[in-house]
Parts: structure tokens; sequence; C-alpha cells
């Protein structure tokens, strides 16, 4: 079976660029080229939903000049690139917390998501300024607002980003680090997760279909025998 979701930490950009004595910076514009193959070919292979996870709320303690390198690339890639795959059939939603974004990559990222909001190929997410954390904060003040006393995980659900959207089955991490670095913890709950030495910018339709078929032969037992 082919992963209705699959959620990816893009990382180890930095240590690629650093792999070639180049700054950072250049292995974050190799990673956006990864990003654009990836996402063509996880289209073609009919999943439902990516999620990529491009920018933490815990990245912000980067020097600015990287932090303001990477928001340029991602206003350039929302701008230019995503143009040609909404035309691909590609419907885009962010999650994260957009208030603090300067206003013109604002109503860029708000006005491409509405552009696609009716394709129905591939559902692409992108996870910008985005914390697990304070996206499950951001459920408990949704609920109170609304007076909601009993919550359910499907009234939980609901709140989040991802709503209506189905769980991760896949979770990919890049650059071999065992760790979550607060990405999507309530919807993982149940992912099959797969760690790749190769560092982002290296990382190929190839890797992707590895990750893939080492999923298909995971015994997914979600707590029964
Ligand atoms: C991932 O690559 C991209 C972002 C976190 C924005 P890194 O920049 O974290 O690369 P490494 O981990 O330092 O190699
Ligand atoms: C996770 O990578 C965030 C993104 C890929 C956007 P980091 O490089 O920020 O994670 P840590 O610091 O190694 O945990
Ligand atoms: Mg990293």
């Amino acid at each position: 079976m082919i992963p209705e979701h699959i959620a990816i930490i893009m990382d180890g950009n930095g240590r690629w660029a650093k792999k070639r004595s180049l700054p950072r910076v250049f292995g974050h514009r190799q990673g956006v080229k990864t990003v654009k193959k990836i996402v063509k070919s996880v289209s073609r292979l009919g999943v439902k939903v990516l999620t990529l996870y491009a920018f933490s709320t815990e990245n912000w303690k980067r020097p600015k000049t990287e932090v303001d390198a990477l928001f340029s690339l991602l206003s350039r890639f929302i701008k230019k690139d995503l143009k040609e795959l909404s035309d691909a059939g590609i419907k885009l939603r962010i999650l994260g917390d957009l208030s603090k974004f300067p206003q013109d990559l604002k109503s860029e990222i708000l006005s491409v998501c509405k552009d696609t909001e009716n394709n129905t190929d591939l559902e692409l997410n992108i996870a910008l300024n985005y914390g697990a954390r304070q996206e499950i904060i951001k459920v408990f003040e949704e609920m109170l607002k609304q007076g909601i006393k009993k919550p359910t995980e499907e009234i939980v659900s609901s709140f989040l980003y991802t709503a209506g959207q189905p769980d991760p089955d896949l979770l990919i991490r890049t650059s071999g680090e065992f760790r979550i670095s607060n990405f999507l913890l309530w919807q993982i709950a149940y992912s099959e997760i797969y760690v790749t030495d190769k560092l982002w910018p290296d990382f190929t339709p190839k890797d992707l279909e590895a990750a893939i078929s080492e999923f298909q032969k995971r015994d997914r037992r979600f707590g029964g025998i």
C-alpha cells in the first residue's frame, strides 16, 4: 500500500554545504531543488498528503542572516515554483503561525492557498514557523474560546492545522538524527518512522521509493496483535 500521508523532516542542508566548504545558505538552495523533485515524484505516486517541515518555531534561534536567507528562498519558492506546482494539481496548506510574517509574504501565501484550494491531486502542507507544542496550545485556546468542556480525539484533531487530513503513515527524517524536533506530535502517534543518513540536498526520488518500500514491509499493529 502506498502511504496516504508522508511527512518529511528535511534536515542536513547545513551539513551538505559544510562538506563542500560552502556557506550554509548554499545547502538551503540545494534543498529547495530537492523539494521540487520530491513533490513531483510524491504526486506521481498517488500519495494524498505530503507534509514538509521547512522552518520550526525554534529555528528563529539561528543567526539573522541565515533566517533572512531562508525566508527569501521560501518566498521565491512560493511565488515562482508553487505557481507551477499548482498547475500540476497541487493544493497548498501552511501549517504554522503566519501572523508575524512580512505582510507581502503572507498575502502571497494566502493567495496561492486560495488559488489552489480546488486542486485534488496532492495536498502539500508546508510547516512554516511550526511547532507541535504551539499547535497543541492553539487547540486548547480554541476549545476554551468555544466553551468545549469534553474534548474528544476528533475535536482535538479538528482544531489542528492538519484538520480534515489523515495522520501521517510514514515519517521520514534525513541526515541521520533520531529525533522529532517538535514536529506533528499529536499526528504521528502511529506513524512509521524512517531515518536515513542521506542529507536532504542529496535525497532523491529513489531514496523516497526505498523509504516507501521499507514502510510496506512494516507490520502496523496499532496496539493490536
Ligand atoms: C534543514 O537543514 C533546514 C532547516 C532546518 C531550515 P539544517 O539547516 O538544519 O541543516 P543541518 O542540520 O545544520 O545540517
Ligand atoms: C528540524 O530540523 C526543523 C526543520 C527541518 C525545519 P533542525 O535542524 O532545526 O532540528 P534539530 O535542531 O537538529 O533538532
Ligand atoms: Mg538541522
